[in-house]
């Protein structure tokens, strides 16, 4: 087992072994700066491989992903297992470290979502381009470059890696992890650890680095409406039968007060951090179209790390070029509801079941149904290694990092905490607000992605000198 040196608690700053030295900063930092091309170039063979997790797409690509992430692990003298238990392949390489050292583990994701429209790109989706120190590409950030971090903190120790390390590079996170219960049941041993850095998150602003402590849970459900045994006339039942399509939307618009606050009762809501984040910086990340207000009350960080949000992202129902003066007896929508961070998901998806059922408009009958759902993260975000963490990330961009949330979700990471209670789980990324992760356009700011492979290979150096 791990020494558990996340919770460590009463070892004082005296105590332990004094920090890296300037000089071994920068020579870390020279010693990544010479790495980079190849890093580069690494990377953007990964992105080549349209590694897509999702069903309808090929999954012999994301075998071939997991296949490349395997040969560079090797390459750099890792024991490497690519396993798969009923899901898409996933890499696991080890190396030990000096007797006696601490351990870390890495994670990272070799899948990507979907390209979405080719023609809303500039250039083709896997065939990455540079355009103003941005590398564009799917999976260009979201998550290869993670996956590259984490290989590059490695090569940066090449030979004399400071710590025992373990790295775990998933298949299938865009897809919801399917599988990652059964891979920690069979496997999940060789991830315990010290300290387990999940790269799959975003930076503050460029120039200004984060360590993410807290992510919004979710659900997605189906909400079913019917209203009539069969689809009639509009003519002649319309004005006395109410459609399903129309009940539907009235029931969608129910979820929201008047001024955009999430109305289904119970739900609970947090307060974020009183970090600087103004409405301008907002609709310019957004795209929020002038004019157009926001919805919710508090903080605008709060709305979107701590409170619950409720959004539709699909319905069924006739398409306007199948339209004909009918009634329709049906109508369905799926809506993806985010949670506060420490939401049960459960008990929220009874509350929102709960207020489908209640608000059905004019006695038309509604049916929820779940489809999936992950917990939220709030990190217990200090003790010895978050403190190296921080300093780390201070020494690669000169400028302290800040504590952010995110609204969007690594269900998996409550997996990691139930199972290794005693380790510092640090989420780290190479995002930016820039980045568009699975949007078109996807990019990786080359710049904070240097500083990002410094941050971890200092990381690693001063996670071994804190055992001295
Ligand atoms: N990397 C994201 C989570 C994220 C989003 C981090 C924004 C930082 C900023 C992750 O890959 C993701 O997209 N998760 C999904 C959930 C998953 C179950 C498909 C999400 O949040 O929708
Ligand atoms: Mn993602």
């Amino acid at each position: 087992m791990p020494a558990g040196l996340g919770r460590v608690t009463g070892v004082t700053d005296a105590a332990r072994t004094p920090a890296l030295t300037p000089d071994e900063i920068e020579a870390i930092r020279a010693r990544v700066a010479e790495l980079m091309p190849q890093v580069r170039a690494d990377l953007e063979a990964l992105v080549r491989i349209p590694s897509v997790s999702a069903s309808s797409f090929d999954q012999s690509q994301v075998a071939r992903s997991a296949d490349a992430v395997a040969e560079l692990l090797r390459a750099e003298g890792l024991e490497v297992e690519v396993v798969t238990e009923g899901g898409r392949p996933a890499v696991i390489g080890h190396v030990d470290g000096p007797e006696g050292a601490p351990t870390v583990t890495l994670y990272a994701h070799h899948d990507v979502q979907p390209p979405g429209d080719e023609a809303d790109w500039h250039t083709a989706p896997f065939e990455p381009t540079e355009r103003d120190g941005r590398l564009y590409g799917r999976g260009a950030a979201d998550d290869k470059a993670g996956v590259m971090a984490h290989i590059a903190a490695l090569r940066a120790h090449s030979g004399n890696l400071p710590v025992g390390l373990t790295i775990f590079v998933e298949g299938e996170e865009e897809s919801g992890s399917p599988s990652l219960e059964t891979i920690l049941e069979r496997h999940g041993d060789r991830l315990a650890a010290d300290a387990i850095v999940i790269a799959d998150s975003t930076n503050w602003a460029v120039g200004a680095p984060a360590l993410t402590t807290t992510l919004r849970g979710g659900l997605r459900a189906v909400v079913t409406v019917r209203t009539l045994d069969h689809s009639v006339h509009s003519g002649m039942y319309g004005g006395a039968a109410v459609d399903a399509v129309t009940a539907l939307v009235r029931l969608l618009a129910s979820l929201h007060d008047d001024d955009g606050s999430v109305a289904v009762a119970g739900l609970d809501v947090g307060e974020a951090a009183d970090l600087d984040y103004d409405e301008a910086r907002f609709r310019e990340e957004s795209g929020l179209l002038d004019g157009v207000e926001l919805i919710g009350t508090g903080s605008i960080l709060s709305r979107l790390w701590t409170k619950p949000s409720i959004t539709t992202i699909g319905i069924d129902a006739t398409s306007i070029d199948k339209a004909s003066n009918t009634l329709a007896a049906s109508a369905a929508a799926k809506i993806s509801v985010r949670l506060a961070p420490t939401q049960d998901p459960a008990a929220a998806f009874e509350l929102v079941k709960a207020h489908l059922e209640s608000h059905a408009p004019w006695g038309a009958e509604v049916e929820v149904a779940l489809e999936e759902s992950g917990p939220g993260f709030a990190a217990q975000a200090d003790g010895p290694l978050y403190d190296e963490a921080r300093a780390s990330f201070a020494d690669a961009w000169g400028v302290d990092p800040v504590d952010i949330g995110v609204g969007g979700s690594i269900p998996f990471i409550a997996s990691f905490v139930e199972r290794f209670p005693d380790a510092a789980i640090i989420v780290t990324g190479v995002e930016d607000p820039d980045t568009r992760a699975h949007g078109a356009n996807e990019s990786l700011h080359l710049g904070e992605f240097e500083n990002v492979c410094v941050a971890e290979a200092v990381f690693l150096a001063r996670v071994g000198a804190l055992h001295g």
